[in-house]
C-alpha cells in the first residue's frame, strides 16, 4: 500500500501516459522493484545467460528471442534452447537461466516444456549457484492465470536459486510487458555483472515470423443429420499457396468481428466508421479497427476493471461483451472511444486442426469445426470464432497460419497407430488416415471414435467405411453416448477394447488422442491407466509411470483443447 500523499502524487502523473506506455511502466518497476541485489548473489559470475522458452503457439519463443537478441546487443553471451531441447544436467553448470514459459490447458505447461517442468520439481539437489529470473505468459481469462511460470518460480526459489528480478506476467498482450521487463532487466544486469566481449551461441532460430497464408472457402457442408444437437461442418479452403504442413499440424485463424456488432459499438462509442482510432501505434479507420482486432466479446475481468476506472465506475467484477459494457455503463460525454479502444486487447487467434492430407488434397486444406454453443444468463450463446467461421459464405477469402504440433505428429510410415478422438478429435486422424492410404503406409491403423448419436454424428463415415474395406484401417471401433442398441462413451469402449488394445500398445503402437479435454483429457487418460495397470501387473503409480515413458518416448501424444 501506498501513503495517501504519495498515491495522490503517483494518480497526478498517470493520465500522461499512453496504456502502452503504462503497460511498459508497470514491466519496468517490476523489473526494478524485484532487482534489490540479494545478499547472497555470488561475488564472480560465470558471464553466459540461459534462456530457456516453453511454447505451445509460439508466443514465449518470441519473447525468448527477442530477449535474446536485446540481451546480445547488451553484449551479453546468450544461450536460446528450447525446453525440449533442454539437458537437466546443464542445471548444475549453469550460472543465470532465464525461463520464459506459457500456461496450457489448465494451469499447465505447455507439452514440449513438461519433461523440464516435472525435472526442476523432482529435483532435490539444491541450485545455490544459480541466479534466475522467469517471465510467464497466460490469459487473465483463464482461472490459473501463468500458473506454470509461478510453479517454476516457487520451484527454482525451493532450490535455493535466487532471483536475479521479479516474475514478469503477461496477459494476452504481452508484448509491452515483456518490453519492459527486459529493459528493467538489462538495467540490473549492467548494474551487477560487467557485459562480456560480443559472443553468440544461439541454439535454435530466432525467427518466428507467422507466415500468413491466404484460402478462399470452397466447401462447406454440415456433418451432422436431422435431429442431432450437434453442428459440426467440414470446411474446404482452397489455396494459391500450400504450406508445408504434415497429419497433426494445425492451422491459427483470427476471427472477424460481424458488421452488426461493429454498427452498434460505432453508436455507444459516438464516433462514424471512418474516424481514425490508434491501435499497436497504428492509425486506421474506427469500422476496420473495431471489426479484424481488437476482441470486443467477453472482455477479460481486468479490461472490465480498467474500464471502471476510467469511467470512475463502481462495477462488478465481472465478464461481458464491450457491447454490454458500454451499454450499460455508457462512456461519459468528456471521454473519448480512443480511451475505450486503449484498453483492449487484441483479438486471440483460435486454433483448428488440419483434416486433410498433402498428399491426398492437394491445393486445399480441410478442417472440421464445431460451432461452440454454450448457454449464459442472457441465454444461449455461440463461441466467436466457431459462428464467425461456421457462418463465412462460400467464396470468402480468410488468411491462417500454420501451426505445427511438434508433439502429436503422423509417425513414422511403418509403425502401428491408435487413433483416439471424439467429435472434432476425429480431425488429425481423418487427415493421419488420407495421407497412409495415399502413400500406401505399412503401418497398422485403429481408430477409435466417439460422438453422441450413430445416427446423426458420425464424421466422415463413408470415408471410414471405404479405408476399412480397403484395409488402410485395421480397426474401428465406436463408442456413441445416445444410441439405442449400445450406450457407450470412449472410456467404456476402451476398456471393452483392453486386450487388443494392450496387445497393439506391447508391440510398439503409437497411441494418439484428439478432442474436448473434458471428454477425452482425464476420463482417456484414466481408462489407459486402468488397462496398463491390469495388464502390467502393476499399481497406479507403476501405470503413470509407464505412460509417462510413452510419451517421453514421443509413443504417446494428446491434442486436448
Ligand atoms: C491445438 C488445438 C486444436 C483445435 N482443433 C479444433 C478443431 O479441429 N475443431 C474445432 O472445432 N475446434 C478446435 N479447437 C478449438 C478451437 O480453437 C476453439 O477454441 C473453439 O472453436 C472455440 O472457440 P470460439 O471462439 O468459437 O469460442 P469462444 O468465444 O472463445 O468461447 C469459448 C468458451 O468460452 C466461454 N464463453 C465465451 N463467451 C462467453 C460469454 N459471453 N459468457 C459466458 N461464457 C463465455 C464458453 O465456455 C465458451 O465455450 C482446437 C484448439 C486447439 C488448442
Ligand atoms: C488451450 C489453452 C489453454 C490455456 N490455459 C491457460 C491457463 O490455464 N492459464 C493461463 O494463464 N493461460 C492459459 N492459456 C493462454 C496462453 O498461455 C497464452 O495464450 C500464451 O500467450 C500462449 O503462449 P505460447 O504461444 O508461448 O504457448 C491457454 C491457452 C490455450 C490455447
Amino acid at each position: 500500500m501506498l501513503a495517501p500523499a504519495k498515491l495522490a502524487a503517483l494518480q497526478q502523473i498517470i493520465p500522461q501516459y499512453s496504456r502502452e506506455e503504462l503497460l511498459w511502466i508497470s514491466g519496468y518497476l517490476a523489473g526494478i522493484a524485484g532487482g534489490q541485489p540479494t545478499t547472497s548473489a555470488p561475488a564472480v559470475l560465470n558471464d553466459q545467460i540461459s534462456i530457456v522458452f516453453g511454447t505451445e503457439t509460439g508466443n514465449s519463443k518470441k519473447v525468448a528471442a527477442q530477449l535474446a537478441a536485446r540481451l546480445k546487443q547488451a553484449q551479453r553471451k546468450v544461450k536460446l534452447t528450447s525446453a525440449d531441447q533442454y539437458k537437466p544436467e546443464w542445471l548444475a553448470s549453469e550460472q543465470q537461466l532465464i525461463v520464459v514459459i506459457s500456461t496450457q490447458g489448465e494451469g499447465e505447461p505447455p507439452v514440449q516444456a513438461k519433461a523440464f517442468y516435472d525435472h526442476l520439481h523432482q529435483r532435490s539437489e539444491t541450485l545455490p549457484q544459480l541466479r534466475y529470473a522467469v517471465v510467464a505468459l497466460g490469459s487473465r481469462s483463464y482461472p490459473l492465470f501463468c500458473q506454470a511460470g509461478i510453479d517454476i518460480d516457487t520451484q527454482l526459489r525451493r532450490l535455493q536459486a535466487q532471483p536475479i528480478t521479479a516474475m514478469a506476467l503477461c496477459d494476452d498482450d504481452y508484448e509491452p510487458v515483456a518490453t519492459a521487463w527486459t529493459d528493467g532487466l538489462l538495467q540490473i544486469l549492467a548494474q551487477q555483472i560487467p557485459a562480456a566481449p560480443p559472443a553468440v551461441a544461439v541454439a535454435t532460430s530466432t525467427t518466428d515470423a507467422k507466415k500468413q497464408y491466404s484460402a478462399t472457402l470452397a466447401v462447406k457442408q454440415l456433418l451432422n443429420d436431422t435431429g442431432s444437437r450437434q453442428a459440426v461442418y467440414h470446411l474446404e479452403l482452397d489455396l494459391p499457396e500450400e504450406p508445408n504442413y504434415t497429419p497433426g499440424n494445425a492451422i491459427g485463424l483470427v476471427p472477424q468481428n460481424d458488421t452488426a456488432t461493429v454498427e452498434k459499438l460505432l453508436q455507444l462509442l459516438r464516433i462514424s466508421g471512418s474516424t481514425p482510432l490508434l491501435y499497436k501505434g497504428q492509425q486506421q479507420p474506427a469500422s476496420s479497427l473495431l471489426q479484424q482486432q481488437v476482441s470486443v466479446h467477453y472482455l477479460s475481468s481486468s479490461v472490465v476493471k480498467k474500464y471502471a476506472q476510467l469511467i470512475g465506475a463502481d462495477i462488478p467484477d465481472t465478464r461481458l461483451d464491450l457491447y454490454d459494457l458500454l451499454r450499460i455503463y455508457p462512456l461519459p460525454d468528456e471521454l473519448n472511444a480512443q480511451l475505450v479502444i486503449d484498453l483492449l486487447n487484441p483479438i486471440s487467434p483460435r486454433l483448428y486442426t488440419i483434416a486433410s492430407a498433402p498428399n491426398a488434397h492437394r491445393g486445399q486444406l480441410h478442417l472440421t469445426v464445431a460451432l461452440d454453443s454454450f448457454s449464459t444468463n442472457s441465454g444461449q450463446r455461440q463461441g466467436f470464432a466457431s459462428r464467425w467461421l461456421t457462418h463465412l459464405p462460400p467464396g470468402a477469402q480468410l488468411s491462417f497460419f500454420l501451426h505445427t504440433q511438434k508433439n502429436f505428429q503422423l509417425p513414422r510410415s511403418d509403425k502401428h497407430l491408435i487413433m483416439i478422438g471424439r467429435g472434432t478429435g476425429i480431425a488429425p486422424f481423418r487427415s493421419m488416415l488420407a495421407e497412409r492410404d495415399a502413400t500406401g503406409a505399412t503401418g497398422r491403423n485403429w481408430l477409435f471414435f466417439a460422438e453422441e448419436n450413430f445416427v446423426t454424428d458420425f464424421y466422415y463415415q463413408t470415408e471410414i467405411q471405404a479405408w476399412h474395406e480397403t484395409g488402410t484401417l485395421q480397426q474401428v471401433s465406436l463408442a456413441f453416448e445416445k444410441n439405442r442398441q449400445r450406450q457407450l462413451q470412449m472410456p467404456d469402449l476402451l476398456l471393452l477394447e483392453a486386450d487388443k488394445l494392450w496387445q497393439w500398445i506391447d508391440s510398439g503402437a503409437y497411441l494418439m488422442v484428439s478432442g474436448k479435454k473434458e471428454y477425452m483429457g482425464k476420463p482417456v487418460e484414466d481408462a489407459l491407466l486402468q488397462i496398463i495397470q491390469q495388464k502390467k501387473n502393476t499399481d497406479t503409480a507403476g501405470a503413470q509411470a509407464f505412460l509417462k515413458q510413452l510419451q517421453k518416448d514421443g509413443l504417446y501424444a494428446r491434442e486436448l483443447y
